[in-house]
């Protein structure tokens, strides 16, 4: 009988990591001033390029030629390490190692650093606008765009992360759970929506698809940020390239509330709901199921 080939995930993103860093290069500043150092530092520091692979498989899935959208592949990247620099800053978690390298606000000094992260967030909408697709389908990913990664969308969850959860760390646990649900969906969940959703709207896909995306990266978008709080603590630091400082800084997070099995067990939920809705794909659903399992699986 013949043999099915089982998917390799780890080649998949290794390729498409590889395809990702020299695409960032590209639509990166090269001349040498302290912004442009600073925001080519951050970007190219390393990381696992995740959210501009999800922006890949969501037009792939729906019929697009990458090529047509490199600048937007990129786009996700750039608004997601500026939310890293900001989020690393004093004022927020206060931390000194990012991608295994000193944090921008360390480099370059606080004030570089927030710049560094404001020109990477607004160039992040300029590359979007540069895709090469009907103007209509642009409007649209901007907006969603914005919508995911703006007030309402990942900057609510950060303000509720940083700003509020220190009073809620005193109230019932029941009143915790709730707000941290809150917390997980926007200020990480919503960004891995966002990036899927960009790729299909780019591509043309109509709405029933792009609900099913929605769903699936929801679900693997919270899983992610359990296993984040998990790695926060368990992780081999040196492989996360981050010290891991929720403790320190007596954050509300799935290890503290839930515990360690109690939190696997949540997040194996989520994935199990997340492989579901995409039991249907006619294309890549093997690239879907594999990246939902890696969601909770990784090591960093
Ligand atoms: C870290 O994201 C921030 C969170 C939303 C938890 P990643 O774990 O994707 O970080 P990089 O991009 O690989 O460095
Ligand atoms: C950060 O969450 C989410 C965003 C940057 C939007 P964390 O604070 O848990 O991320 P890490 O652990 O520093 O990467
Ligand atoms: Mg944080
Ligand atoms: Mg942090
Ligand atoms: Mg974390």
């Amino acid at each position: 009988m013949k043999k099915t080939k089982q998917f390799d995930l780890k080649k998949y993103l290794q390729q498409k990591g590889k395809f990702v860093n020299k695409l960032l290069v590209k639509y990166l500043p090269e001349d040498n001033s302290i912004m442009s150092r600073a925001m080519r530092y951050s970007v190219l520091a390393g990381g696992k390029r995740l959210r501009p692979v999800l922006v890949m498989l969501g037009a792939e899935t729906f019929g697009l030629n990458i090529k047509k959208i490199e600048s937007a592949i990129c786009a996700v990247e750039f608004l997601h390490t500026y939310s890293l620099i900001h989020d690393d800053l004093p004022a927020m978690d206060n931390d000194d190692l990012r991608r295994g390298k000193l944090t921008s606000h360390k480099k370059f000094g606080e004030a570089a650093a927030i710049l560094a992260g404001d020109a990477l967030l607004t160039e992040s909408f300029n590359l979007i606008a540069k895709a090469n697709v009907p103007a209509e389908r642009i409007v649209k990913a901007i907006k969603v765009f914005a919508g995911y990664s703006g007030f309402k969308g990942m900057i609510a969850g950060q303000v509720e992360d940083t700003i509020e959860a220190g009073k809620w760390n005193k109230k019932n646990i029941s009143f915790c759970k709730k707000k941290l649900e809150y917390i997980h969906i926007h200020k990480t969940s919503d960004l891995i929506k966002a990036s899927l959703l960009t790729g299909a709207i780019l591509a043309g896909a109509k709405d029933k698809s792009l609900k099913a995306l929605e769903k699936y990266g929801h679900n693997i978008g919270v899983a992610f940020q359990i296993a984040d709080d998990i790695l926060d603590v368990y992780a081999d630091k040196k492989l996360l390239g981050k010290n891991g400082s929720d403790k320190d800084n007596d954050k509300l997070t799935y290890l503290r509330l839930y515990g360690k099995e109690k939190s696997e067990q949540n997040a194996n939920k989520l994935i199990k709901e997340a492989k579901k809705v995409v039991s249907g794909f006619k294309l890549n659903k093997e690239v879907f199921e594999s990246l939902a399992d890696y969601m909770i699986t990784r090591k960093f």
